[in-house]
């Protein structure tokens, strides 16, 4: 748990006084303790002294008997707790007073010099004093005063009281002094830091406290105007980043408007080519007919001319047709065989005339799996692949032509690829990012409507596969098939 700055401020200023005060305490106390039993000690020394002396002259002129009220006396005063007159040989002649003090006074004193010892009683400290005396016969007095009663402690309580009263007002006065010039600053930055999270736009700099906390506000206060300046100047970057792409999105769809309208017209002049040559023959043979006057020979030519240029519309409209509306896939329609396929093409081609002297081979993975296509389209677009290949060798006149199919699946797509390569020309600047669209042909008329290439995507694309085109880098040009593999039923 993570502890507030004013309970944190608190716990060290404690620890600091603590630190400073109780040393300080104890040091007054054992310094006053000690000066006041030296005092004690010094008194009872002069005390013990007196009463001796007293004691030595009352035994010289008064008869025994009279000596102990006289000691009685003494007994109580200045804590005198016990006395002791002693003869020559350290015997007590009398002796009076607490049980315990007396035991403190040593059988067997030789009168000598006057002596002082520390004591202890079952009571507590006390000091033994021994003062010689000589008259009427030599001997000693021992008086035994207590030392134990404290004559300190009042004054410790006092230092005490002092120190804990001392060390509490400068807590007090270090705590609010410190919360005024520090914690209030900071707790009020925080609040206006907090109001700024909130939404506020500008931040209260803090009026009191420290001089250091007042420039941290005005600091933050400079940084918040500055990240409102950049915040504005963002959001205007990005109105006009979002004005841009609206522009670009609309730029593009014109775009795509044009290109399509772009596309409608190379259809319609390609169609309007390859449909209105053959009709314009057939116009000028039925004009010629209808003259009359052609013997029957002639008649018969001019029916053969127009019955061919029909069927080339024929197949111009069947073509077209492939190409506008390609087989859909069926729901469990039967898929095409790669292997199977590539022979029945290669049959289909070889024998051409236009085949001759053309190299054709082919590599086809063992057990490729069955592809979406099924075998009559698949069959379709190797043989548009192979003539246009056949026709480009023919153009280019290269000696052997090659051809070769390839197929194999792809990794880790999974896909089926059929490749159909040659080593022609490559393919015409002027038809490579159109080759796909219909009536796009580099071929004379007569030779190539340019639809072949729009029929293979159709029918690529609708079972769910991509076709595309690129240069090989020996020469030639390399037409790539991609086929997903049919779901096995
Ligand atoms: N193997 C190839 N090498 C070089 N160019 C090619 C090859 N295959 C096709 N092309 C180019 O692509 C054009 C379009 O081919 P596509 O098959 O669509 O039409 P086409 O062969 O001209 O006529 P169609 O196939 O309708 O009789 C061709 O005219 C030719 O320029
Ligand atoms: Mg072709």
């Amino acid at each position: 748990m993570r502890l507030g700055i004013r309970l944190q401020l608190l716990a060290a200023l404690g620890a600091l006084l603590g630190l400073a005060f109780v040393p300080l305490f104890f040091a007054v106390a054992s310094l006053t303790s000690a000066s006041m039993t030296q005092a004690r000690e010094l008194s009872a020394r002069a005390l013990g002294r007196a009463v001796a002396a007293h004691l030595a002259t009352a035994r010289a002129t008064r008869p025994p008997a009279e000596l102990e009220p006289l000691i009685a006396s003494y007994l109580g005063q200045g804590g005198v707790a016990a006395i002791a007159v002693l003869d020559a040989s350290g015997n007590r002649s009398t002796s009076l007073g607490n049980a315990a003090a007396l035991k403190a006074i040593p059988p067997g004193i030789a009168p000598g010099a006057e002596e002082i010892r520390a004591v202890r009683t079952s009571h507590g400290a006390a000091l033994l004093l021994i003062v010689p005396s000589a008259e009427p016969e030599p001997g000693s007095v021992a008086v035994v005063i207590r030392t134990d009663a404290e004559p300190a402690a009042p004054l410790v309580r006092l230092v005490a009281l002092y120190t804990g009263v001392m060390a509490l007002s400068l807590l007090v006065f270090a705590y609010f002094s410190l919360t005024r010039l520090i914690v209030r600053p900071i707790d009020e930055l925080s609040r206006a830091a907090g109001r700024v999270a909130a939404g506020a736009r500008s931040l209260e700099v803090p009026r009191g406290g420290a001089r250091e906390l007042g420039e941290l506000g005005e600091s933050l206060s400079r940084m918040m105007a500055k990240l409102r300046a950049d915040e504005e100047a963002l959001r205007t970057k990005i109105a006009e980043i979002e004005r841009y792409a609206a522009d670009l999105k609309s730029a593009q769809q014109r775009l795509i408007r044009s290109e399509r309208l772009a596309s409608v017209g190379r259809l319609s002049a390609g169609l309007a080519h390859e449909i209105g040559n053959p009709i314009a023959a057939i116009l000028g043979f039925q004009d010629l007919l209808l003259e009359g006057g052609l013997d029957p020979r002639e008649q018969r030519d001019f029916l053969e001319r127009m019955k061919r240029e029909t069927e080339r519309i024929h197949h111009v409209l069947r073509d077209l047709l492939d190409f506008a509306r390609p087989p859909v896939r069926e729901a469990g329609g039967r898929p095409g065989i790669v292997e199977v396929a590539v022979r029945d093409a290669l049959s289909l081609v070889k024998p051409q005339k236009s085949a001759r002297g053309i190299e054709i081979s082919a590599e086809i993975e063992p057990s490729l799996p069955e592809v979406t296509l099924p075998p009559e389209g698949l069959v379709q677009v190797l043989l548009n692949l192979l003539l246009n290949a056949i026709d480009e060798l023919g153009l280019a006149d290269v000696k052997p032509g090659r051809i070769l199919v390839r197929a194999h699946q792809t990794k880790p797509e999974g896909m089926v690829r059929l490749e159909v390569l040659d080593n022609g020309r490559g393919l015409a600047n002027e038809v490579r990012d159109t080759l796909f669209e219909p009536f796009v042909t580099t071929k004379e008329v007569g030779r190539g409507t340019g639809l072949g290439l729009a029929v293979c995507r159709g029918l690529v694309e609708s079972a769910g596969g991509s076709i595309f085109a690129s240069d090989r880098p020996e020469g030639g040009a390399r037409f790539v098939v991609d086929l997903p593999v049919a779901e096995i039923p």
